[in-house]
């Protein structure tokens, strides 16, 4: 274009706007387009795999009953949130999570790095009755999720719906989702947790969460949960934590 036809754009308000809009249209499709291919945007982070049957169910009671609504999980690349709750949140950390659970309110602390905080004892205690624990807890009880059962029959469509949206679910863990939920709850001790081992990793906790041997109830699967949150990336081990994801954040 010579001097002169810009001259015609620059004093034409009309056909300056137009092609304002198609350069802004251009540059916003640049932006955004790639973000549509969720692959291609979060780096894959070595430990970070699928939820086990069971911590899924814990997910959904998380969902059910609205934690997010005081709990955030999401660790911001600040001073003082990496003090107190520890490596900051990684994209891949959560990104098979369907809906995200990220929060925008903390009455309560972050969760993102609660799994093995504490015992399992203590997360049931205190999911019964904050109080008991944490005397100026403004938290409400769940006490009845130590009586009501898990349920763990519709597993097998929750993980076949979850492949769908791309979580790298195995036929083998959609064949056996209700039986490994089972196998997590009931633990190493009491049945054979070889398949969902090799299933899910060594590291999955598989054990009576809610020290009630006779059910699965929807303590168990929500406290399977919290165990798993932020225990996925072992940072002790990578040497230069800037390799492992997001770097230049700190
Ligand atoms: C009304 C707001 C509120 C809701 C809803 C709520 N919490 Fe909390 N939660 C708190 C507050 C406040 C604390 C801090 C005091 C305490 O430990 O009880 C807390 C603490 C916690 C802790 C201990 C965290 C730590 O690092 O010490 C866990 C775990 C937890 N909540 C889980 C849950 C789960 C799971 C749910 C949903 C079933 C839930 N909370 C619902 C307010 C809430």
């Amino acid at each position: 274009m010579s001097w002169h036809s810009h001259e015609k754009l620059e004093k034409n308000a009309l056909l300056l706007l137009g092609f304002v809009i198609v350069t802004v249209l251009i540059g916003g499709i640049v932006e955004i387009v790639p973000l549509f291919r969720q692959e291609t945007v979060i780096e894959p982070v070595e430990g970070v795999r699928p939820y086990t049957p069971l911590e899924l169910v814990g997910q959904n009671i998380y969902i059910r009953e609205n934690c997010a609504a005081c709990h955030s999980q999401q660790i911001r690349p600040l001073r003082d949130e990496v003090v107190r709750y520890g490596h900051y949140s990684l994209a891949a950390e959560s990104m098979y999570d369907h809906p995200f659970l990220w929060g925008s309110k903390r009455t309560g602390p972050d969760l993102a790095r609660v799994g093995g905080k504490y015992s399992d004892e203590w997360q049931v205690a205190h999911l019964k009755e904050p109080r008991d624990l944490v005397p100026e807890s403004i938290m409400p009880s769940y006490e009845f999720l130590l009586h009501r059962g898990a349920k763990l029959h519709d597993l097998k469509q929750h993980l076949a719906t979850l492949k769908t949206l791309g979580v790298p679910y195995t036929q083998e863990m959609v064949d056996n989702a209700s039986k490994d939920a089972a196998a997590q709850a009931a633990g190493e001790a009491r049945t054979d947790v070889s398949g969902l081992l090799s299933r899910y990793g060594d590291k999955v906790n598989a054990r009576d969460f809610d020290g009630q041997p006779y059910m699965v109830s929807e303590m168990d699967a929500l406290v399977a949960y919290l165990q798993a949150l932020g225990t996925m990336v072992d940072f002790e081990a990578a040497k230069d934590v800037e390799e492992i994801g997001n770097p230049g954040a700190m």
